[in-house]
């Protein structure tokens, strides 16, 4: 008995891992994501890297920053293989990596061993990287999830995709950071809105800093709940002194009212630090 029930513990494990990583595929609405769930064959490389851009463009909030407003390089645009070969060959160059695959994955989890010039932080001369780890808080792609954006980065320029796809070993641990890391539907509290919308990205608060943008753990001094509002729902009507205009200008369109106000309110309490 015992056993049986660890048994029908670890399938419920898998499936939920499967559910959990299969529903961020698109186009498979309509149709119950459990039949889909247990087939590990249901990876194929195509699948696979469309996961990968989804995740490129959504959670992993790739194109907040890596798009063709010139703050990171437009990696949409580029042959990252070609680009990543380039890199290895540089001098400047500081990590371990041998080939592109290695090179695109350290990329994502430790920016800073290679800052492409013109790119890095302010005062740092190129030497730190303001791109965020993104294996860790607040996009933390597991492991599954980075592989599938390189197999994205790889395959939209022609190249072979070099990543193993999910095997059946890989479900346990990546259910594990699943289980807390996957965005619930609609934000409860402004802080899970926050991170939702990828704020933190680009704006130092909560927990986490990042240069890009305003310093918004002391706005409220700065701004009214009025101001605040308009700098979300119109980013470019008003553009901060020193900053370009980079914020996303659709979140009109992806925030519910509620997310909103309780953003607005969360942060035009942000007075002091
Ligand atoms: C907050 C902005 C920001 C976000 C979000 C971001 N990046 Fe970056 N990224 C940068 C900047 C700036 C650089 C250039 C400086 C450097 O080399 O680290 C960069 C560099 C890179 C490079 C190296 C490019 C090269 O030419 O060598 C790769 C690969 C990359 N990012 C992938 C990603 C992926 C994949 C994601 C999403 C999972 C992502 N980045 C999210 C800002 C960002
Ligand atoms: C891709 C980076 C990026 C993302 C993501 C982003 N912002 Fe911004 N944000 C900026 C930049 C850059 C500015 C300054 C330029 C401007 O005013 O548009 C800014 C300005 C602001 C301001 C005005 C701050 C001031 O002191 O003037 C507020 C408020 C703000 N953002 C809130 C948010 C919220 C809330 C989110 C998430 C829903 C968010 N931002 C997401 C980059 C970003």
């Amino acid at each position: 008995m015992p056993v049986l029930i660890k048994v029908l513990g670890f399938s419920l494990t898998l499936t939920l891992g499967f559910t959990l990583v299969t529903n961020l595929l698109p186009q498979i609405e309509g149709e119950a994501p459990v039949e889909k769930t247990l087939d590990l064959g249901a990876f194929t490389e195509e699948s696979f890297v469309a996961l990968g851009e989804e995740l490129f463009k959504g959670k992993g909030t790739c194109t907040l920053c890596h798009n063709d407003m010139g703050r990171a390089p437009d990696i949409l645009k580029m042959n990252m293989v070609e680009t990543a070969n380039d890199r290895l060959a540089d001098s400047r160059y500081q990590g371990d990596s041998k080939e592109a695959e290695a090179y695109l994955q350290e990329s994502m989890r430790q920016p800073s061993l290679y800052v492409v010039k013109g790119f890095g932080k302010k005062g740092t001369n190129d030497s730190v990287s303001p791109m965020p780890a993104i294996d860790k808080p607040p996009i933390q792609l597991s492991e599954i999830e980075m592989n599938a954006v390189i197999a994205y980065m790889q395959a939209k320029d022609g190249n072979p995709v070099t990543v193993p796809l999910p095997s059946a070993e890989a479900v346990p641990t990546t259910t594990e950071e699943k289980q807390t890391t996957a965005p619930a539907p609609i934000a409860e509290t402004a802080q899970e809105a926050i991170g939702q919308f990828g704020c933190t990205a680009c704006h130092s608060i909560l927990e986490t800093e990042s240069p890009v943008g305003p310093d918004l753990r002391t706005v409220g001094s700065r701004l009214s709940a009025d101001e605040i509002r308009q700098s979300i729902l119109e980013p470019n009507a008003v553009i901060t002194e020193g900053y370009s205009p980079m914020m996303p200008g659709n979140f009109a369109d992806k925030m519910r009212v509620k997310e909103l106000e309780m953003i607005v309110q969360f942060l035009a309490e942000q007075i002091n630090d």
